[in-house]
Order: structure tokens, then sequence, then C-alpha cells
């Protein structure tokens, strides 16, 4: 079964061609990260409008790459939700418009199920069941995957998302949107040792998460650091040391706690945060203690991207699963 996979929940439109024998086909993302990098965050009108003039264009670059036609294809995903509504419904008006001219099935799938099953691209893929530590803009989840659509959440974050953590304290710091990879690689010069952030909710029991305290933190810390004229470039530096290493520290606590409690021995990491490399080290090492294997996508599938739509959405129709006549738009919806 050869399926085309939309993307469009926010600020990338991804597509992507996956053959159920075949495997990824071709892929190709267009990023609108520029475009909102002025505003300091994702303009959600800007957005829909954006991903109505990529979409099509990106829709013939992957055809053409796979050297495909519209009519050899057998299925379309696409993200229904959770995302930004305006952005999500031309991904869905789209493969619903795409498949009922071509007399195909289209499906709308979760977002968060396209993240937590991108490592089944990957020529290492996890067996199932696994742990999934699912760290984006939007979402800090840990998931028990007991199979697809077998989903148990084990926990979550009560406030702010990880990733949405890393681009406000990269806002307070002055770096471009989105603030993970800036505030990575300016930790890389940071001093490990000079500043120690709190690690939230790591002193009781329990797998949910709250990252919106170590933002105020973050503050207060830049904000005395400043009063007293020390805010140079090594102090900017060392607070985004100390920052990365609270969160990543914190996600390690509660990994292990995870893998603990459910007793798996595989862990999924997914999300854009999973790009994150000290947090890769980091699980790596604790997965080694303990005789447990991590497992991530690659790079350019860690953050949004149509493949892992296309994947998710080939799984399901090949289950059997179909939209009805009308087009799915979810912007809040639950794993
Ligand atoms: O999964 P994603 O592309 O979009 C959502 O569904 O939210 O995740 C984007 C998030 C942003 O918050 C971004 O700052 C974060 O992932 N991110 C990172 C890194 N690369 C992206 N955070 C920490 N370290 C990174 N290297
Ligand atoms: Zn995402």
């Amino acid at each position: 079964m050869r399926v085309l996979g939309i993307e469009t929940s926010c600020d990338e439109t991804g597509v992507a061609l996956f053959d159920s024998q075949r495997g990824l086909l071709a892929d190709a993302l267009y990023s609108q990260v520029a475009m909102h990098a002025d505003f300091g965050g994702v303009v959600p009108e800007l957005a829909s409008r954006d991903h109505t003039r990529r979409l099509l264009p990106l829709i013939d670059e992957v055809l053409g790459e796979a050297g495909l036609g519209r009519r050899d294809l057998d299925g379309i995903a696409y993200t229904a939700g959770p995302g930004l509504v305006g952005a999500l419904m031309v991904g869905a008006a789209t493969a619903h418009g795409m498949a009922r001219a071509l007399g195909i099935p289209v499906l709308g799938v979760h977002h968060m199920e396209g993240h937590l099953l991108a490592p089944m691209l990957e020529d290492e893929a996890p067996d199932f069941p696994f742990v999934a530590l699912l760290v984006s803009g939007g979402h800090t989840q840990l998931v028990e995957v007991l199979g697809l659509g077998r989903y148990r959440l084990l926990g979550e974050s009560v406030d702010d998302a990880a990733g949405e953590a890393f681009d406000k304290a990269a806002k307070m710091l002055g770096l471009d949107y989105p603030g993970g990879p800036h505030i990575a690689r300016l930790a890389e010069r940071g001093d490990p040792k000079r500043l120690r952030f709190p690690r939230p909710m790591t002193d009781r029991p329990g797998l949910d998460f709250s990252f919106s305290g170590l933002k105020t933190h973050t503050l207060t810390a830049i904000r005395q650091l400043e009063a007293t004229g020390a805010l140079d470039d090594q102090a900017r530096a060392d607070v985004a040391r100390a920052f990365e290493e609270a969160v990543v520290d914190t996600l390690v606590i509660k990994c292990r706690r995870a893998l603990d409690a459910s007793g798996q021995t595989r862990l999924v990491v997914a999300g854009g945060v999973s790009a994150n490399r000290r947090l890769r080290e980091r699980l790596e090492h604790e997965c080694a203690k303990r005789g447990a294997r991590a497992y991530y996508p690659r790079g350019r599938f860690c953050t949004d991207n149509g493949a892992m739509i296309a994947y998710a959405g080939a799984q399901r129709l090949l289950a059997g699963e179909r939209d009805a006549a009308s087009m799915l738009a979810v912007p809040r919806w639950p794993l």
C-alpha cells in the first residue's frame, strides 16, 4: 500500500510517501521557521496561509522524486490534531479533496502517534512493547506502548512542555525561535558547576512533569546576573547550561522511573527535544547501566515531518481504518 502523508499541524509543511512493502520512498519539508522568527513564535494565520502555498508543490515534489503519479496512491494520511486549527484544516481539506478525486481512502492521524512511531522508520526499529518519552514544543508525555493504538499514559506535564520551556528560556537570553537548538549550542560553552537550577517534581514519586517553575527560576537568575552587571557572554552560556542540565536531568529521572514501573527494557524518545545531544548521551548511559536500549528517529524526523504521518497512517489504513466523509481537524485531542 502506497500512502501519502501530510503534516501541517504547526509551522512545518511536511509531505512523504510510505510504501508498506518498500518503506519510505520520498519525503520533503518546508519549514516556516524564518517567517515566524521576527515574531518570536508561530503566528497561526500566517502559518495556515503558508501551508496553503507550499502543500501542493511539496506533494508534486515527493511524487516526482519517487517517479509516481497521483493515480499510484492507495491512501492518504494527514495530521488531524492536535495543533493549530487553521493549519490543520489546510492538510485535512487537501487530503480529503485529493482522496475524493482519486477514489482512495483517507485517514486523519494523531500528531503525537506520528512522533511515537517515527523510530519505526529506522533500520533498527524497536519492537513493541516499549516506553516512549514524547518531548516536543506542545507535549511532554511518558507513554507505555503495547502495540499500535494501545497506549497507556504514564505521566505528562501539568503545565509547559519541555520544548516550550526551551523556547521561553531562549527568548529570555535573546536567542531566536525555536530556542532548543540555540540553547543547546550556547550550553556547550557553559560551566556546569557555576549555577544549579531545580529539577521540578523529582523529589516526590510520580511520572508527571512541570516546567513552568524552571522558567521563572531562569528569569530570576538572569535578572540577578544583570543587576550585578555580570550578565556577559560566559554567564549567558552558564545559564543555558544550567537550564539544559535541569531539563535533561528531570527527563532522565522520570524515564528511569517509567522503565522501573513498567518493567519495559526499550525506550523510544521522540519529538523535537529528542534531537538534544545531551539528553541522548544521558539516556544512552542510563539505558546501558540497566541493560535497556534507547531508540530515536533520525535527526530530521525528530521534529515535525510528513514521514511519521505517512507511516502511522499506513499502519492504520492497512488495519482497515478510514475517515468518514467529513474531514477532521481536532485542535485538542488526547493520545
Ligand atoms: O516536535 P516539534 O518539531 O514540534 C511540536 O510538535 O511541538 O518540536 C519542536 C520543539 C521546539 O520547542 C524546539 O525548541 C525543540 O523542539 N527542539 C529542541 C532541540 N531541537 C528542537 N530542544 C532542545 N534541544 C534541541 N536540540
Ligand atoms: Zn510535533
